[in-house]
């Protein structure tokens, strides 16, 4: 249902071709917000937005590196110029490896970093003086529960990584917070999505999931109904938080 708060701003979400991303493209659309969707996968975005105008809604799509310093400065003035303003972003790139510490080479190490913690960074380093500017402006950024505990099947890259992310918000948060910006995450528990579904059987899903108070997998939708939570009018006060949509996971700690 289409939300004034959202109708008429613009939405920027990274990793927008699947799984979470997708679903957080596709819930701020159906907002009213009118969305840049970026992903690696050109056409995976071009789906997204395909979906999103199906619907009624107004999207854009662009193929974009969330690692790459370039792309993702060139994609914020792309933003501006489709759209006019800048008034979300969800920075959610991020994956790792699921390798044991003795399997991890520096590649892998690279990996994980570049897409899990510096494609946050690079977001909001060419995100926030833009919302500044503008008047402000509200920033999720995507971590897990990973970064949080250590009961999930993850990477000790990953698992620094997500941590990372978390204080990367507060500090962000802090800093920006006088210039009416409000910067949060999420840390999801174990979420159906599409690289979820190629690395573990759904057998593997739901024993995973057994660290969940809720003992299955969370929906990306519910994980995007947090995204859109966190921007809306009614979080006004709510800024540098980690919220966890994990089915109870964190209480189990
Ligand atoms: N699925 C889970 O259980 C889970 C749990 C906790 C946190 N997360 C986090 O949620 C986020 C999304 O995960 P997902 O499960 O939806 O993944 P996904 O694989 O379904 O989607 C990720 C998307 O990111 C895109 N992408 C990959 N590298 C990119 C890059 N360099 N630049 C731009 N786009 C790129 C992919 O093409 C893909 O469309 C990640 O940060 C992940 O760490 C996921």
């Amino acid at each position: 249902m289409t939300d004034t708060h959202f109708s008429g701003k613009t939405a920027l979400v990274t990793g927008a071709g699947s799984g979470i991303g997708q679903a957080s493209a596709l819930a701020f659309a159906a907002k009213g917000a009118r969305v840049m969707v970026t992903d690696i996968n050109g056409d995976a975005a071009e789906e997204t937005v395909r979906q999103i105008t199906a619907a009624g809604g107004e999207a854009a799509a662009r193929k974009v590196d969330a690692t790459s310093a370039e792309e993702v400065e060139a994609l914020i003035q792309a933003t501006l110029d489709r759209f006019g303003s800048l008034d979300f972003a969800h920075n959610n790139v991020g994956c790792g490896t699921g390798k044991a510490l003795e399997d991890i080479g520096p590649a892998d190490y690279d990996f994980t970093m570049n897409l899990s913690f510096k494609s946050v960074f690079l977001g909001m380093r060419y995100q926030l003086p833009v919302m500044r500017e503008r008047g402000g402006g509200v920033i999720v950024n995507t971590a897990s529960m990973a970064g949080v505990s250590t009961t999930q099947a993850a990477d000790i890259v990953y698992s620094g990584a997500k941590a990372g992310v978390i204080q990367m918000t507060a500090h962000a948060a802090r800093a920006y917070g006088q210039h009416n910006i409000r910067v949060n995450c999420i840390a999801p528990g174990l979420v159906a999505t599409p690289i979820i579904s190629q690395m573990f059987t759904p057998e593997q899903q739901i024993e995973m999931a057994s660290d969940h108070i809720i003992k299955r997998p969370v929906r990306p939708e519910e994980i995007a109904a947090a995204v859109i939570f966190l921007c809306s009018a009614e979080a006004a006060m709510i800024t540098g938080l980690v919220l966890p949509v994990d089915g109870g996971q964190n209480a189990m700690r």
